[in-house]
C-alpha cells in the first residue's frame, strides 16, 4: 500500500474529524509554545530576513494548523519589525483536506493582530510528503513540524518474511508479542526518514535558521512500557472481537501493522549528529496526562481521526463503527483502573 495516496487525517468538520478530535494533539503542542517562541525570536534577531519564510509540517485539517501559524507570526510583529512580509507554507499528504483549512484563511486574517504597518501573511500550500524535497532553496528561516514526524513514509518492508508474509501476525505495532526482526524493521524505517527528512531541509533552510519538531517517542529505550503499547494493545483486542464476532478474517488482522514508530533521545540524537546539516541545541519530553474527564469513547474517537483512512483501505469502510464501539468499550475499562500519558519528544535544531 502507498501511505502517500491513502493516508490522512479524518476531513470536514463533523463527528470524527480530526478538526473536532485533535485535543490530545493540541494539548501537547501548546505545552511547547515558549520554547518554538522562543527559538523563532533568537533566529529572527540573528537573520533578521526581509521576507521571512515559516512552514509547517504536516499541518492536517484542523483549526491547530493557523492557531501555530498565528503565535509564530504575532510573535514577531511589532514596531521592530524589519520583515516586509511572512511567507506562510503550510505541509501535508495530498490526501489532506486542504479545503476546510483554507476556509478558515479569512477569519485568521481577520484574528490576526492589528498594528500599524504590520507586514502583510502570505499563506501558500505546498502537498507533498516531508521526507522528499518540498520548498525552493534557502527559502525557509522557520519550520515547525507537530505530532506529525512518527508516521513514517511506509509499512516497513522488514516487518514481512521473504514469501511476503506477515511477521508481526499478533500486533499491529511493537508490543511484547512483536518478534525482535520486526523492532528492528521499524527502528531502521524511522532512521531512514529522518534523515531523508534532514537532508530535504537542509537545502530549503538558511543557514543560522531553526526547526522546531514534536515528535511522539518514548522516554526510554524500552518498548514495552504501559504507555507505549496501551492503545496498540486494545486496538489489537478490538479487532480480535470482531474477527470472534464474524466480521473480519483473522489473516485480515495478522496482516495489519501501523506505519508509526516513537524513537527515544539517542535515536534522534544519533541521526541528526550523522546526517550533519542542523545543530541539536533543544531537547525536551513533553508529557501530556491523558484529561480523566475522557471516556474510552472519546479517545477512541481520537484514534478513529487519525487512523480510518488506513484501517478502511485495508478492512473496508464497513467495519469502521462497530471496531471504534468496541474500541472505545474497551479503553473506558483499562482507563478505570489505569492512568496514562501521551509521551512527545521536542527538539529545536539549528541549520549549520
Ligand atoms: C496527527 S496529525 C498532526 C497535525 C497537526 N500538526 C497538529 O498538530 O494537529 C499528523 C499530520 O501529519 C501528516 N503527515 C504524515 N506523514 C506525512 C508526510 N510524509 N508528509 C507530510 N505530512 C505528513 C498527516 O497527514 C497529518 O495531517
Amino acid at each position: 500500500m502507498e501511505v502517500e495516496k491513502v493516508f490522512h487525517m479524518n476531513g470536514g468538520v463533523g463527528d470524527t474529524s480530526y478538526h473536532l478530535n485533535s485535543s490530545l494533539q493540541k494539548n501537547a503542542a501548546e505545552r511547547i509554545n515558549e520554547l518554538a517562541i522562543e527559538a523563532m525570536e533568537q533566529t529572527y534577531s540573528a537573520l533578521r530576513p526581509k521576507s521571512l519564510g515559516i512552514a509547517d509540517l504536516g499541518c492536517s485539517s484542523a483549526s491547530n494548523a493557523l492557531r501555530y501559524i498565528k503565535m509564530a507570526v504575532e510573535s514577531l510583529m511589532g514596531p521592530d519589525t524589519k520583515t516586509s512580509e511572512f511567507r506562510v507554507c503550510l505541509n501535508d499528504l495530498p490526501t489532506n483536506d486542504f479545503n476546510t483549512l483554507f476556509k478558515t484563511l479569512p477569519d485568521f486574517y481577520q484574528d490576526l493582530k492589528k498594528g500599524d504597518n504590520n507586514p502583510p501573511v502570505l499563506v501558500a500550500a505546498y502537498p507533498g510528503s516531508f521526507y522528499g524535497r518540498l520548498f525552493p532553496h534557502k527559502s525557509l528561516h522557520f519550520v515547525f513540524s507537530f505530532c506529525a514526524m512518527q508516521w513514517l513514509s511506509r509499512i516497513p518492508p522488514g516487518i514481512y518474511d521473504d514469501q511476503g508474509r506477515p511477521l508481526n501476525r499478533e500486533s499491529v505495532y511493537i508490543t511484547k508479542n512483536s518478534p525482535p526482526q520486526v523492532i528492528d524493521a521499524y527502528a531502521k524505517q524511522f532512521a531512514e526518514d529522518f534523515w531523508a527528512f534532514l537532508e530535504g531541509r537542509a537545502v530549503e533552510v538558511v543557514s543560522g535558521g531553526r526547526m522546531a519538531l514534536l515528535i511522539a517517542g518514548r522516554k526510554t529505550s524500552d518498548y514495552f512500557s504501559l504507555d507505549k503499547t496501551f492503545l496498540w494493545e486494545n486496538l489489537h483486542q478490538s479487532f480480535f472481537t470482531l474477527v470472534s464476532k464474524g466480521k473480519i478474517e483473522k489473516e485480515m488482522v495478522e496482516s495489519y501493522d501501523v506505519h508509526f514508530y516513537e524513537p527515544c533521545k539517542q535515536e534522534i540524537q544519533d541521526i541528526v549528529t550523522k546526517e550533519g546539516s542542523f545543530e541539536l541545541e533543544r531537547f525536551e519530553f513533553v508529557e501530556t496526562e491523558i484529561d480523566l474527564s475522557f471516556s474510552g469513547a472519546v479517545m477512541a474517537k481520537a484514534v478513529r481521526a487519525v487512523q480510518q483512512s488506513m484501517m478502511s483501505h485495508h478492512f473496508g469502510e464497513g467495519i469502521m463503527d462497530d471496531l471504534f464501539d468496541e474500541y472505545g468499550k474497551l479503553l473506558d475499562k483499562e482507563m478505570d483502573t489505569k492512568n496514562f500519558k501521551v509521551i512527545h519528544i521536542a527538539v529545536v535544531l539549528r541549520k549549520l
